[in-house]
């Protein structure tokens, strides 16, 4: 099953790969494979809703790190104080987190280091990719290569790729044909608008048919008492119990997929790659605005997913580029233990993530010249509470 795409990832990682349906799965069998459940994993505030809820259906109990002023990762330094037994990176909209240091620190307690390299297919921190640091790293195929869906495994020994392989088999959902060839015809149509004139009304579109997932906010709606029902009395639950949350933007994480699919995604990649050099000059560009969030400067070298702006107002900013036809995802707001009070750790200085999760504005480099008139004029956020 996807050998192709297999070796393409192996060739550009030096590490053995094994395709999945999506990152989210990726990451929920990387934890049954290094964590047991009951253990504890440390983990940024600052990332998809789906992630906090893969790692409680793993049976992990979520330890919310302190994260950076300058980057919005995991603050690598803050850390050490705490009591986990695995660390998840998150590699915000693709810039890297300390990941030496953290995995130093992993290395030191012996303990897996997990990468969410969902963000950061393109990103690499000393000439190594980003996903190719930890015991493993998950990269997902419809960020920068805007694939329907789909995510790799990178790990270092061809045994842990069978162990994986074997837990892959028995998540994976059966196949609807329909179901992936309607989840293709998204994605072309998604790529082909995305900076057009045609990406608004696509968006109303698909909110009045009710395609797009219902949030509270930005956030999926908790469903508190549901959820803690389904977590009670069980060492884990596994995907299939927290479907209704894990599935979050992406219903067929966990399907089977075939050839047309696996065809897709290697052109899709090529495409990612043809699109590096205006990346390249996007994050560069943006990096000129005295809103960039400071670490953009440290990483010009790199073709970033997204490029955080920290603006003052920055709900009403994402309505203005909406109305230039550019939707702004990727906003993870409220931090996850403000989200979810009592089912993580929370973190012992949660105001930095607050304020990030409230001001950053994620924008994607390819359209930079389309948002410039508005991006040019955003005032600054103020600088956060310490
Ligand atoms: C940081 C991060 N990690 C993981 C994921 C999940 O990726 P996938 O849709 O491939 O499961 C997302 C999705 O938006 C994400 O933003």
């Amino acid at each position: 099953m996807f050998a192709r795409l297999e070796a393409e990832l192996r060739s550009r990682l030096g590490r053995e790969c094994l395709y999945v349906p999506s990152n989210r799965f990726g990451l929920f069998i990387a934890l049954r494979r290094w964590m047991k459940p009951g253990q504890r994993l440390l983990m940024s505030p600052i990332s998809a809703d789906e992630i906090l809820f893969l790692v409680l259906a793993a049976g992990l109990r979520p330890v919310i790190a302190p994260v950076s002023t300058r980057s919005g990762n995991i603050d690598a330094a803050a850390v050490t104080d705490l009591r986990f037994d695995g660390v998840m990176t998150t590699n915000l909209f693709g810039l890297p987190d300390d990941v030496v240091a953290l995995a130093d620190l992993c290395a030191e307690r012996g303990i897996p280091l997990i990468e969410d390299a969902a963000h950061a297919l393109q990103t690499t921190v000393g000439g190594v990719p980003v996903g190719a640091y930890g015991t493993a790293g998950v990269f997902s195929l419809s960020k920068h290569a805007g694939a329907a869906q789909g995510g790799v495994i990178a790990v270092t020994s061809p045994d842990d790729r069978a162990f994986l392989e074997e837990l892959r088999e028995r998540w994976l959902g059966r196949r609807y044909a329909a179901a992936e060839l309607a989840g293709l015809l998204k994605a072309v149509a998604r790529n082909a608008v995305a900076g057009t004139g045609l990406a608004r009304p696509a968006w109303w579109l698909a909110e009045a048919l009710g395609l797009n997932e219902r949030r509270d906010g930005f956030r999926i709606p908790l469903r508190r008492n549901v959820l803690a029902s389904r977590l009670a009395g069980v060492p884990y639950s596994g995907m299939v119990v927290l479907d209704p949350w894990i599935r979050a933007d992406n219903h067929n994480y966990r399907m089977r997929q075939g050839g047309l699919s696996e065809r897709y995604a290697l052109r899709r990649l090529r495409v990612a790659e043809t699109q590096r050099k205006q990346r390249l000059r996007g994050v560069r560009r943006l990096a000129e605005l005295k809103t960039a969030a400071p670490v953009v400067h440290d990483h010009l070298d790199q073709p970033l997913f997204r490029v955080p702006l920290l603006v003052r107002d920055r709900d009403g900013a994402a309505e203005r580029l909406r109305r230039l036809g550019i939707i702004t995802g990727h906003i993870y707001d409220p931090p996850f233990d403000d989200y979810a009070p009592g089912l993580t750790e929370p973190s012992p200085t949660p105001e930095v993530a607050r304020w990030w999760a409230r001001h950053v504005l994620p924008v994607d480099p390819l359209l930079v010249d389309r948002a410039w008139p508005i991006l040019a004029s955003l005032p600054s956020a103020l600088e956060p509470v310490r």
